[in-house]
């Protein structure tokens, strides 16, 4: 491994975010609350708090009762798809976060202005290198995101991206998610020029993390391969693949799919307020599970890496192991 390579990308990641460490908690919807967000920051990673489909009120509290955990950076999630996002980003605007990463599909130009005109840095999903090419101009910086990860995916895994555009692209910081559980594989993508990692599977079964027990422990009981992908049943609904552990609720999902493509079809509903019900199928179905314990009906969205989650552990204990083996070789 090039050590000059990997000092110089884990550096440049840590600078940009402000933080002692490369390693970004990525948003997750109900989790990514201010509990975790704050441990995540003050055991000197990056927390990014989620806002789902928070109302913007709800956004300011959180931000609020984040910094009174913590004076750390952090950033915001904010969902692209989200009806509200001007007045989202009117919140994260007001309330002086410095960092917003636009997730659920390409953001609009003036989304992006409207959050630079005011100073915030800007991180944004790409899932190709002609892609990454282009958010690059626009963006401060990039998380590749492999299909192994949990929540909504891409088509490409993770090792493919990281090979195509690590090399290829040196413009912004570029942060690597998706199947990262340890800190040999954290070192490894930093190797490979990554700025740094975003993780969230491995984050949900932390003490701080205010996960119903049920949720949590479904995860320490699932291998990779439960794990699972939804298909997209007909080109004329769209589908954002979402990678969660196989259960009714997968099923569910599936038979409100169906549903919609007939209305769909039927020109009983236009098609992107299809796309948005199921996104808020989603939601609802990841609170039902996340939050109130129904791991059968709800959603369990997981990556693949959730098989080598084995313990609840407090987040500096997760933080120190990701990044243990990464601060050995630069001491060394
Ligand atoms: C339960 C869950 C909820 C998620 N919700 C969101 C979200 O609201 N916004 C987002 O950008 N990514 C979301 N993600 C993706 C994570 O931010 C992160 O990029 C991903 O988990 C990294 O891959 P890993 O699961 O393999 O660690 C979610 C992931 C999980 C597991």
């Amino acid at each position: 491994m090039d050590i000059e390579k990997l000092r110089q990308s884990w550096k440049r990641g840590s600078e940009f975010l402000g933080v002692r460490y490369a390693i970004l908690g990525g948003a997750m919807s109900w989790l990514s609350e201010h509990h975790l967000v704050s441990a995540i920051s003050e055991a000197g990673g990056f927390g990014v708090l989620a806002s789902g489909n928070m109302p913007p009120e709800l956004l300011r509290q959180e931000i609020r009762r984040t910094r009174e955990k913590t004076d750390k950076p952090f950033g915001v999630n904010l969902i692209t798809l989200n009806p509200e996002l001007p007045e989202l980003i009117q919140v994260v605007v007001d309330e002086g976060v410095k960092f917003c990463v636009l997730a659920g599909g390409l953001p609009k130009a003036d989304a992006i202005g409207a959050l630079k005109d005011a100073g915030i840095k800007v991180i944004l999903f790409a899932p190709s290198l002609p892609l990454a090419k282009r958010l690059a101009r626009s963006a401060d910086a990039l998380v590749i995101e492999g299909h192994e990860a949990g929540g909504h995916v891409g088509p490409v895994c993770t090792g493919i991206l990281a090979q195509e555009i690590l090399p290829a692209l040196d413009k912004v910081p570029i942060f690597v998610a998706g199947g990262i559980s340890n800190g040999n594989m954290v070192a490894q993508m930093v190797g490979l020029g990554a700025a740094g990692c975003q993780l969230g599977t491995r984050f949900v079964c932390a003490e701080e993390c205010i996960a119903h027990e049920n949720f949590k422990k479904s995860f320490l009981r699932a291998n990779a391969r439960d794990a699972v992908v939804t298909a997209q049943f007909d080109q004329a609904l769209p589908v954002i693949p979402v990678r969660a552990l196989a259960n009714k609720g997968t099923q569910e999902f599936n038979a409100l799919q169906l549903a919609l493509i007939k209305k769909v079809k039927a020109e009983e509903i236009p098609r992107d307020d299809a796309i948005l019900e199921l996104e808020k199928f989603w939601v609802g179905a990841l609170k039902r599970a996340a939050i109130d314990g129904d791991v059968a009906h709800g959603s369990v969205m997981a990556g693949q890496s959730v098989g080598m989650v084995k313990s609840i552990q407090p987040v500096a204990e997760i933080i120190q192991e990701l990044v243990g083996p990464i601060e050995a070789v630069l001491e060394a």
